[in-house]
């Protein structure tokens, strides 16, 4: 029970009504409307969710404000520093980090579930060869439901932990079919002997004419890329995933569901209209012309990969994947890429301009992370893929919270209706 009441009170003489104060373990307190509606007749009005906690949660924590991300209380640089992704993945699902057993065995059940039924294969050929790949993701994933009969029993704990092994194996699988589908090159099987990023390169590159070797610096950065996404609290996909999972939706509907949502410009597509943006601005001397439509705002130009929702400081992921980016741009001897100049160069200039200091906009996770996809050799349309990948984890653990909450209902938002009134119809022949 709470102690601690918020009174509202109205300008027009209605009795005031007191409301519940919660607290969280850290972070911002909320108030419980939920009798809201009871008590005065009134809902809240507050699109974008700009000032409403949808659900508890204890996975994912950010302090805005300060830069701060922490994945169960673990700060995301000692996570992105230490840990490779799976264990990072135990993590996020289990509350805690693995000791050697846990990961070990954790490990291999992924591993085991890497492989995706056979007949799955014959999907990607219903889709034309140039098909975007979050198309065919949406489409593949979303098929999962029709494979897997098995795990989609959500009332049962023990199914729901088997679709969230199989979706973390599979994703790997299914994104590296979505490239090979793209490049017209047979499919790659899964290799047991591999680690999960290693797996996931080598079903990217590897074919089977000759020896896939993987390189440590570039399955380092992958993997820290991966840990840097797996998670977000209720960023738009999750809140998706959850609203689709409050239904009832099987696991493999909700992932599917959030990651049409991360497609989107605003939210995962910016790593891919990152790199769009710096190839339209060409060079460092077109800059200040591109930041002066973007101040104009004349209606098209954003500086993509910069601003957050929550962030008003920078994004403690950004910095890290821009240190990733110098470590990988150095292994493949690329440092004086055109790219990155140009993306630093352009960086230091928002920083400094009084448009984006006034309005808090700071490098997010997408600035950096498509520089590092770039360089490597993967195409611009597989950069939100990957990034479903590694997000496969966090919704499929905030997908399980939700299930096992209490409070969970159906999401079921309100209107404020400002449409018709009641109208009487006139008879077709007799409309002007
Ligand atoms: C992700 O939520 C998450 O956690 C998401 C994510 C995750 O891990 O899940 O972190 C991943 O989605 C990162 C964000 C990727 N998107 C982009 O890089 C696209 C560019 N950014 C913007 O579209 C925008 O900043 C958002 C969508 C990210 C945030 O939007 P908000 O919080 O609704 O803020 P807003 O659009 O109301 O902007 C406030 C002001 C506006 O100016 P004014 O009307 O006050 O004059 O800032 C301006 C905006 O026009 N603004 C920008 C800008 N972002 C905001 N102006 C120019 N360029 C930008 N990028």
């Amino acid at each position: 029970m709470s102690e601690k009441l918020a009174t509202l009170s109205f300008s027009d003489g209605k009795p005031s009504v007191d409301f519940p104060v919660f607290s969280g373990s850290v972070g911002p307190d909320v108030i419980d409307v939920r009798a809201l509606y009871a008590k005065t007749g009134m809902f809240t009005y507050d699109p974008g969710f700009m000032s409403t906690a949808s659900c508890r949660s204890s996975i994912t924590y950010i302090d805005g404000d300060e830069g701060i991300l922490q994945y169960r209380g673990y700060p995301i640089e000692q996570l992105a520093e230490s840990c490779d992704f799976l264990e990072v993945a135990y993590l996020i699902l289990n509350g805690e980090l693995p000791n050697p057993q846990q990961k070990t065995a954790f490990d291999d059940i992924v591993t085991k579930h890497s492989m995706v039924h056979e007949q799955l294969s014959r999907f990607y050929s219903g889709f034309r060869r140039d098909a975007h790949p979050m198309a065919v993701l949406c489409g593949v994933v979303g098929a999962l439901s029709a494979f897997y009969h098995d795990s989609i029993n959500i009332h049962d704990e023990r199914s729901r932990e088997i679709s969230a092994f199989r979706l973390i194996a599979k994703l790997p699988t299914i994104t590296a079919m979505t490239y090979k589908y793209n490049m017209g090159q047979p499919f790659m099987y899964p290799k047991n002997k591999l680690s999960y990023t290693d797996n996931f390169l080598y079903m990217m590159f590897g074919t089977p004419c000759e020896e896939y070797v993987p390189n440590p610096v570039i399955s380092r950065a992958i993997d820290r890329i991966l840990i840097l996404h797996a998670d977000h609290e209720q960023n738009a996909s999750t809140s998706t995933v959850r609203l689709a999972g409050s239904t009832g939706a099987n696991p493999f509907a909700c992932i599917s569901a959030g990651i049409a949502s991360l497609w989107g410009p605003a939210h995962g597509g910016a790593n891919e209209a990152v790199l769009k943006m710096l190839d339209e601005i060409g060079d460092v001397k077109n800059i200040p012309a591109f930041i002066k439509r973007v101040k104009d705002k004349d209606g098209h130009a954003m500086l993509m990969g910069f601003g957050h929702r929550v962030y008003k400081n920078y994004d403690p992921r950004a910095k890290i994947i821009q240190r990733t980016c110098h470590e990988v741009l150095e292994e493949l001897d690329m440092k004086d890429n055109k790219l990155i100049k140009l993306a630093m160069a352009l960086e230091k200039i928002a920083l400094e301009d009084d448009y984006f200091i006034k309005r808090k906009l700071y490098p997010n996770v997408d600035f950096y992370s498509g520089i590092v996809y770039k360089a490597l050799g993967i195409p611009v349309s597989m950069f939100t893929a990957i990034f479903a990948l590694a997000r496969t984890v966090g919704w499929i653990a905030q997908w399980k919270e939700l299930i096992a909450d209490t409070d969970q209902k159906i999401g079921r938002p309100r209107q404020l209706f400002t449409g018709a009134t009641r109208r009487d119809l006139v008879p077709m022949a007799k409309r002007k």
